[in-house]
């Protein structure tokens, strides 16, 4: 049997190795997930203590798996942040499927500007993720330190008090307000200003109705949760966990079943 886990801390919430497991039994692949508290960045020691095939990796790991693998690919190399691991041949391949997994989950939008809201891991990601696609992202986020690695990459980052309000047709917010709290990713005045000028509005948390979506909602805009992002991203790292012997459809459908489960 081959093992794999998700490493984080904090961890109890994860919902992937629901996912992974029941789309190993329904496949047939003779696989199990765990979820694996994590209190310090030991992350390569214990993938290979407990012989691991794969791992996700969630917060706060994701820079320090960057650097801990063997080998990282695509996307992932520009981003400095992977999210998946898989061990072939002795070494550990390390990659990053929140990107393409929340690109993904947009399919089927119409959209030229993007706005970003937070300048954390999953902006990084999402941005230079649609950048590669072609877009450019202009990022806002409440304090000024995370922004210099836009700035470094050339893409317009503002913190809210120097931020003009302008158009845009999609707005996301990856950042945690909203997750635990009630608070607005941006002050609402803002947000009330960008807000009605958009056509969509994508929060990557997931099974929640924040009071980003539900503002958007309001003023009825099209508005995505991060419950497909989810999705996906667990998508693109069962393929890479079982070798791409499955047909990603056939993935995505057991996953989707599995989400209703939980
Ligand atoms: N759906 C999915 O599959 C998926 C995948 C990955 C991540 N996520 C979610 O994405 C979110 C962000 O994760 P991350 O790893 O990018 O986090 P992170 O690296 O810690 O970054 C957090 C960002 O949120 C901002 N922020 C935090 N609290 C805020 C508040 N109350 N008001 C305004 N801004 C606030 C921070 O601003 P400062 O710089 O000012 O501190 C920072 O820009 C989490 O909720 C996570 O669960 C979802």
């Amino acid at each position: 049997m081959k093992l794999y886990s998700i490493f984080g801390n904090p961890v109890a919430h994860s919902i992937s190795p629901i996912l992974h497991n029941y789309t190993f039994e329904k496949l047939g692949f003779n696989g199990c997930y765990t979820k694996i508290l994590l209190q310090e960045p030991l992350l390569r020691d214990k993938f290979l203590e407990l012989g691991l095939t794969g791992v996700n990796i969630t917060v706060p790991y994701k820079e320090e798996a960057f650097k801990q693998a063997d080998e990282v690919l695509g996307i992932a190399k520009e981003i400095g942040a992977v999210n998946t691991w898989y061990h072939k041949d002795g070494k550990i391949y390390a990659y990053n499927t929140d990107a393409p997994g929340f690109y993904q989950s947009i399919k089927g939008f119409d959209f030229k500007s993007v706005l970003i809201l937070g300048a954390g891991g999953t902006a990084k990601a999402i941005a230079l993720y649609l950048r590669h696609k072609g877009y450019d992202p202009v990022i806002l986020n409440r304090s000024g330190k995370r922004l210099t690695y836009f700035w470094e990459k050339g893409f317009k980052a503002y913190t809210w008090d120097e931020f003009e309000p302008r158009a845009f047709d999609l707005v996301i917010n990856t950042t945690s307000a909203g997750l635990k709290d009630n608070s607005f990713p941006a002050p609402k005045e803002l947000l009330d200003t960008i807000l009605p000028q958009a056509k969509y509005a994508v929060d990557v948390i997931y099974n929640k109705l924040t009071p980003f979506l539900a503002l958007a909602k309001s003023y009825d805009l099209v508005t995505k949760d991060g419950t497909e992002m989810l999705l996906y991203q667990g998508v693109l790292a069962f393929e890479i966990f079982t070798d791409f012997r499955y047909e990603k459809e056939e993935i995505s459908s057991y996953m989707r079943k599995a989400l209703e489960l939980v």
